[in-house]
């Protein structure tokens, strides 16, 4: 990759140590920082890199990973004196309430969402989107945390597989091959070089050389295999229809040392089993790609294939384990890591209830350009996102609609919307479509241009509804053809 490729890439590498200088001078001056965060798997793996980079320079700090805008709000309001904000993965999306709320104090936000609104002078913001390169795709939270962590200082090049981790999160491996492409290559780059990672081609289940198969295939989320994540009975059995041996005297094989007629026959019994559910082909395509290996972790643990680190991390942060999350990508291991394996257990077997409710047709509503998974009381609205990625992996939507998936929490309803790759490259922009249609009902909403939610009051569904379809019908037509 050359450098010139991006319109400035240059010019956001020199933000990131402009932000780095800023923050080792707030550090001299004896000021403490809140590190605030997401809760899913990219913007934990933020925090944890932001939390790691303060530590190694003896500032003080807390750090809080919140569910949504509305609590990171709610904290901004609360700062303690002299204390400066850092928030991560998000803040972009809604720069005039973060102006607000932090008033005439100095912030930082690290994001990657498209920035809307104006951010007041004393916010200091590193966005991507502000130079040309596209955050949904190009860099994640996590990977703008680790620019600004690696130029504050050059041994926290060692964070850079977290990133990696961060960025396979969000769902960016989307060159060819299931691969990280755009500014995420550089740090790709950074932990190929300081020997953290190793990158091969191969079928994408998760623990390829350590997991017995049907373990490997149960614990596959992304894609999710329909009937078969979360579910090891399932698993087993199909590897035994398909005709695989699962053993080798007493031992149980692993997918690595499966020869290439037994990996093809294998692709194509979990193709025939997706046909007999009704789901089309094109997951396939996501079965086989780039696997990014952490050869610095333990080959038995979930930390070892950096997509299913990140399914720890996003079930840590799913399930209220922030805090154990956050202590994973800063570094522990042991009891702890012994704690989020079990943690990500239970997450794999709920969401497997989860999307084998949403799969069922009485919970399915179509509108003229909306496919609806209404989750009600029953899917967790915490899940709810997850539930949305992985409907969308497996295509539900088709060509031409967008999925929503629905739950709702105590106060709200939540949205996670997904949209099918070929409108967003004909350029649809998810994020300000929701914003618009959630603001409509007194709602918030925003996003990436490929996904996006909203949080809505609970009486306004039906509206909400309506509107985004009206939205959607009446941006079609202004649309690439
Ligand atoms: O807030 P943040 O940017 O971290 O969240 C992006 C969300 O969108 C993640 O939950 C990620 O899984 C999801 N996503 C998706 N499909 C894509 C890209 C992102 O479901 N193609
Ligand atoms: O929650 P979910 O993963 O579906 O969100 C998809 C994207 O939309 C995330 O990047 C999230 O930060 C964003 N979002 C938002 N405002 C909301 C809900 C989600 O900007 N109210
Ligand atoms: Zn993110």
């Amino acid at each position: 990759m050359t450098l010139d490729k991006f319109r400035d890439e240059l010019g956001f590498l020199s933000k990131a140590g402009e932000i780095a200088d800023r923050i080792r001078s707030i550090i001299d001056k004896g000021f403490s920082f809140m590190i605030i965060c997401h809760n899913d798997a990219d913007g934990l793996a933020a925090g944890a890199i932001c939390s790691t980079m303060l530590l190694r320079e003896n500032a003080r700090f807390t750090t809080r990973a919140v569910r949504g805008p509305d609590e990171a709000l709610k904290n901004l309001r609360e700062l303690p004196e002299r204390c400066v904000p850092i928030l991560v993965d998000m803040g972009s999306g809604y720069l005039a309430e973060v102006s607000e709320a932090v008033k005439d104090r100095q912030a930082i936000i690290l994001d990657h969402h498209e920035p809307m609104g104006q951010a007041s002078e004393n916010i200091l913001q590193l966005n991507p989107h502000l130079y040309g390169i596209n955050g949904a795709e190009e860099i994640s939270g996590a990977g703008v945390v680790y620019l600004v962590a690696k130029a504050l200082n050059e041994e926290n090049v060692k964070l850079s597989p977290i990133a990696v981790v961060g960025a396979l999160g969000d769902l960016q491996d989307r060159g060819d091959g299931r691969r990280l492409h755009g500014l995420n290559e550089l740090i790709v780059k950074d932990a190929v070089e300081n020997d953290l990672l190793r990158i091969e081609e191969d079928l994408l289940l998760y623990g390829r050389s350590y997991k017995p198969l049907h373990v490997a295939l149960a614990s596959t989320m992304n894609p999710f295999i329909v009937g078969i994540s979360g579910n090891e009975a399932n698993a087993y059995s199909l590897l035994t229809e398909i005709g695989i041996k699962i053993k080798e005297d007493d031992r149980w094989r692993v997918l690595a040392e499966l020869s290439e007629e037994e990996k093809k026959q294998l692709y194509n019994g979990i193709l025939k089993h997706l046909a007999s559910l009704g789901l089309p082909p094109s997951i396939a395509r996501e079965l086989i790609g780039c696997v990014y290996e952490l050869v610095r972790e333990e080959p038995w643990t979930y930390l070892r294939d950096a997509r299913e680190f990140a399914s720890l991390l996003n079930a840590c942060g799913k399930t209220g384990n922030e805090w154990l999350g956050l202590a994973i990508g800063m570094g522990s291991r042991g009891d702890l890591l012994e704690e989020a394996q079990r943690v990500l257990e239970e997450y794999r077997r709920r969401m497997a209830e989860a999307i084998e409710y949403a799969m069922r047709e009485e919970n399915r509503q179509e509108l003229k350009n909306l496919i609806v998974i209404d989750g009600g009381n029953v899917i967790d609205d915490r899940l709810v996102s997850s539930v949305a990625s992985m409907l969308s992996s497996m295509n539900v939507q088709g060509e031409d609609k967008i999925l929503l998936a629905l739950a709702q929490s105590e106060d709200s309803i939540k949205i996670s919307a997904r949209s099918p790759r070929r409108l967003v490259d004909r350029g649809l922009n998810l994020g300000k479509l929701l914003a618009r249609a959630a603001q409509l009902v007194g709602g918030r909403g925003g996003g990436h241009d490929i996904a996006a939610g909203a949080n809505i009051p609970k009486t306004r569904k039906a509206l909400f509804l309506l509107e985004l379809d009206r939205i959607i019908e009446e941006e079609l037509p202004r649309l690439k053809s």
